[in-house]
């Protein structure tokens, strides 16, 4: 009989990645995926560090599924992903019925992994490994539409408030050959949108490429439709690669560019190396260039040291740019990084950091309520990803990275449509397919 495997993944699209990468790994080492976590022989939980509150949904997580090993003890459960990283050996300390701990590093080794674990007991690997880009591997792609391609992994930037340069290692660049092969392989499959990830993709390099060529050349390949990229971060966004985002008409005019705070105070204790003019000034860039662009963002609030009049200058930088989004959050201390040595007295209390927080909140989902509606009426081009969870309908995608639910049949999926924006919620759309 075959061995399964069961994957859950929480954290960020590098994760959803990963896990595409473990499932290829395990369906190449003979194993098959089931519905169910109770009929798999093997639990895999991939997870996130980057704020305590992920951590701990994740450590409830793993708890109950102590539930299901002592029903069927022959399972294995492994522990991936930065928390792995980040804790090691301590997690099998914390939770006694976790056999496995494998860091983002590990993951070509997991079928031997697996073995020595129902072979010998628990099981450490979270050696980083700086040469390992999983160059070769078939990754277990999850829909037939649209395909994540890693083309960087770890990060070279030492953001102040950060733990992911120290769970994930530096930063690696894949090939540009083996980038742009596994993108027409996948578009000769059928696949029409791609999204290039990388921790600070835009700051990819390999030999002579740069992000700019690459980008260039992932837009004009056969097949390729839809290009999108994340996350960049600001400092090597130049005009470079805003001429290619506005000249390629395949790369999507949507872009998420994370700012973090609105107050060089701040920023600077972040080190995030740039400032909020110069910030201000790449989003001017890429309106000029690309006037239609939607814009997103990720804000931390609370950092240390960020008085009231820091706070309002993030106010008043997403009402200068105002965003189509943005993901907001509470600062959280991680133990190891830098933020975390800073001054007692710079630490925000909890409930200023939660009155900011919904502030901040308020005043996104205004803006993103109004841009929305104004988009209200308009014809756009959507491609269908697949069924909406509720409803009926099937969910569809802008090329502004709005997402759209519109009346169909499942033969809709993966097909471009004309679709008439009926109404929003704020956040997504209502539509109705028009002849084109
Ligand atoms: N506390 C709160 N938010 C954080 N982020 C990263 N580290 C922390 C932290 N320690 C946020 C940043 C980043 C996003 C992925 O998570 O905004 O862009």
């Amino acid at each position: 009989m075959s061995k399964t495997y069961w994957v859950e993944t929480y954290g960020c699209q590098m994760n959803v990645s990963d896990s595409e990468l473990m499932e290829g790994v395990l369906a190449a080492g003979g194993y098959t995926q089931v519905a169910s976590p109770e009929e798999a022989d093997v639990i895999l939980v991939n997870t996130c560090a980057i704020r305590e509150h992920a951590e701990q949904r994740v450590l409830g997580r793993v708890a109950e599924l102590n539930r299901v090993k002592r029903m069927r003890p022959s399972t294995l459960i492994g522990v991936c992903g930065c928390m792995a990283q980040r804790l090691g050996a301590k997690l099998i300390e914390r939770a006694e019925h976790v056999d496995m701990v494998i860091g983002p590093d590990a993951y070509r080794a997991l079928p031997t992994l697996i073995d020595q674990a129902s072979k010998s007991g628990a099981v450490v690997d979270v050696e980083l490994d700086p040469a390992e880009n999983y160059e070769g591997l078939e990754l277990r792609r999850k829909s037939q539409v649209s395909a994540w391609i890693p083309i960087q992994r770890g990060c070279n930037y030492r953001c102040t408030f950060c733990i992911v340069p120290y769970t994930r290692g530096a930063e690696k660049n894949r090939e540009p050959d083996a980038i742009l092969r596994e993108i027409e392989r996948l578009a000769d499959e059928g696949i029409t949108e791609f999204t290039l990830l990388g921790q600070t993709v835009n700051s990819y390099r390999h030999g002579s490429w740069d992000f700019a060529r690459l980008l260039r050349a992932v837009a004009r390949t056969p097949g390729v439709r839809r290009v999108r990229f994340t996350s960049p971060h600001p400092n090597d966004l130049g005009p470079d690669v805003v001429a290619v985002m506005a000249e390629e008409e395949a790369v999507c005019p949507q872009l998420h560019l994370p700012v973090q705070s609105g107050s060089d105070r701040v920023l600077k204790r972040m080190a995030r190396r740039y400032s909020r003019d110069e910030y201000l000034a790449k989003v001017e860039l890429l309106r000029r260039a690309i006037p239609d662009i939607a814009l997103s963002t990720d804000i931390i609030v609370g950092f240390p040291g960020e008085a009231e009049t820091d706070f309002e200058e993030t106010l008043e930088l997403v009402r200068t740019v105002r965003y189509d989004d943005a993901f907001t959050f509470k600062y959280s201390p991680r133990e190891g990084t830098p933020s975390t040595r800073m001054s007692d007295d710079w630490l925000v209390p909890d409930p200023v950091a939660q009155d900011r927080l919904e502030r901040l909140i308020a005043l996104v989902r205004q803006i993103a309520y109004e841009k929305n509606l104004a988009e209200v009426g308009r014809t756009v081009e959507v491609l269908v990803e697949g069924r909406a969870r509720r409803g009926n309908l099937l969910q569809s995608r802008t090329a502004t990275n709005k997402v759209a639910l519109v009346p169909g049949p499942d033969a809709w999926v993966g097909r471009y449509l004309r679709v008439a924006l009926t109404g929003t919620t704020g956040a997504t759309f209502t539509g109705f397919p028009v002849e084109s």
